[in-house]
């Protein structure tokens, strides 16, 4: 067990240095000349330019990676995108078209709920893409096409290099429908390509705060509930940010987009509650200050999570980490990076199994 840990106390340590690696495992097989290409999407560019809406269907993580893809399909490629919980999409009757791609991430490939809504998508006679780490997996298998994320084997419960090379995966296939569908032009690829390109890098010195979350967190232990929030994509990794926290620490804990505070769980927010505030998407600054504004005027220790340079999150935060710059779209895989160090060294300081939370699988292979 020891020497599989490579030396970390715990995989889920292990594998969060693991990311840069895996994020390049993911997008590098996938550049060629300066431009990207998916031989396994099994999609020709005349029904690349056909796609009419994309369903994203997803447990866990996974959803989350979707729910991040949502945004950037949606701005990048112009295409609409619906976001389902795996076990919401099977029985709600959904509306598919022809001309209707259905992407399932799934990290093992095995989630019963995520199968199950594959072969309903598949019956209805949607193409249906898997976005899949565990190679030749039931949803690898039966899938029109599988692009494979190069994250290697996951041992913790709660997944972060997965996840990480998910979006990775999503991030190529809506720059490559960009590109055919010409809701991009080439020297924003190129931009983007190298921007990718950057964030291994990124991710190592982010990886380096370490030691600075630890001490940050050891004031946290005792929280009885902590709230993330962001608007946008931030809402997005606030999500995963929040999931990523209560299943390894037990403190309950909940993501809002922000704008939605002020109907209802404001007054959940008193004296000393910890908001961890997420923003990385400038047109959104002024908006996510205000929210962070609003939650500090009643008690909130407010905690922030933005990009170099954003200064004015210093006036309305108590703290905050900042992360480097990188396209938009490319946020959350920077963002997340402080977020898991915070709910693994809460988790580590309250004494909890962080490889094998209680109750909860790695891959939920039955209903
Ligand atoms: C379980 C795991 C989560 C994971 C989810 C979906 O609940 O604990 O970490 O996100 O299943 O798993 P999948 O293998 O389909 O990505």
């Amino acid at each position: 067990d020891a020497a599989e840990k490579g030396g970390y106390e715990h995989f889920m340590l292990k594998e969060m240095y693991e990311q840069p690696k895996a994020i390049t495992d993911t997008f590098s097989p996938r550049l060629k000349d300066g431009m990207i290409e998916i031989e396994e999407l099994n999609m020709t560019e005349e029904e690349i330019k056909s796609i009419q809406k994309i369903m994203i269907v997803a447990c866990g993580s996974a959803y989350h990676t979707g729910m991040t893809a949502k945004y950037v399909f949606e701005e990048m490629a112009r295409i609409p995108v619906e976001v389902d919980v795996a076990s919401e999409f099977r029985y709600r009757n959904p509306i598919i078209t022809d001309n209707t791609l259905v992407m399932v991430i799934s990290q093992s490939g095995e989630t019963a709920d995520t199968l199950a809504a594959l072969r309903e998508a598949k019956e209805r006679g949607a193409k249906v893409l898997g976005v899949v780490n565990v190679v030749g997996s039931s949803i690898a298998r039966e899938a029109d096409g599988v692009m494979y994320t190069w994250a290697g084997p996951e041992i913790a419960v709660a997944t972060t290099k997965a996840y990480s090379a998910q979006l990775i995966a999503l991030y190529l296939l809506a720059m490559k429908m960009s590109q055919v569908r010409g809701t991009i032009d080439a020297d924003q690829l190129t931009g983007m390509i190298e921007d990718l390109k950057s964030l291994p890098t990124q991710v190592e010195m982010l990886l380096e705060n370490k030691k600075k979350i630890q001490k940050f967190a050891n004031r946290y232990q005792a929280a009885e509930q902590i709230f993330f929030i962001g608007r946008g994509i931030d809402y997005a990794i606030s999500q995963e940010g929040s999931l990523k926290l209560k299943e390894i620490s037990y403190i309950h804990s909940e993501a809002y987009a922000a704008g939605e505070l002020k109907h209802g769980t404001i007054s959940l927010v008193e004296e000393g509650t910890l908001v961890v505030s997420v923003l990385t998407q400038e047109p959104l600054y002024k908006k996510m200050i205000s929210n962070m504004e609003e939650v500090r005027t009643r008690g909130a220790f407010v905690m922030a999570v933005t990009v170099e340079g954003n200064l004015e999150a210093e006036k309305a935060a108590d703290y905050v980490l900042y992360i480097p710059k990188t396209n938009e779209y490319f946020m959350n895989s920077l963002a997340i990076i402080p977020l898991q160090l915070f709910a693994y060294e809460i988790a580590v300081g309250r004494g909890c199994d962080v490889d094998k939370p209680r109750n909860l699988a790695k891959s939920v292979t039955v209903e």
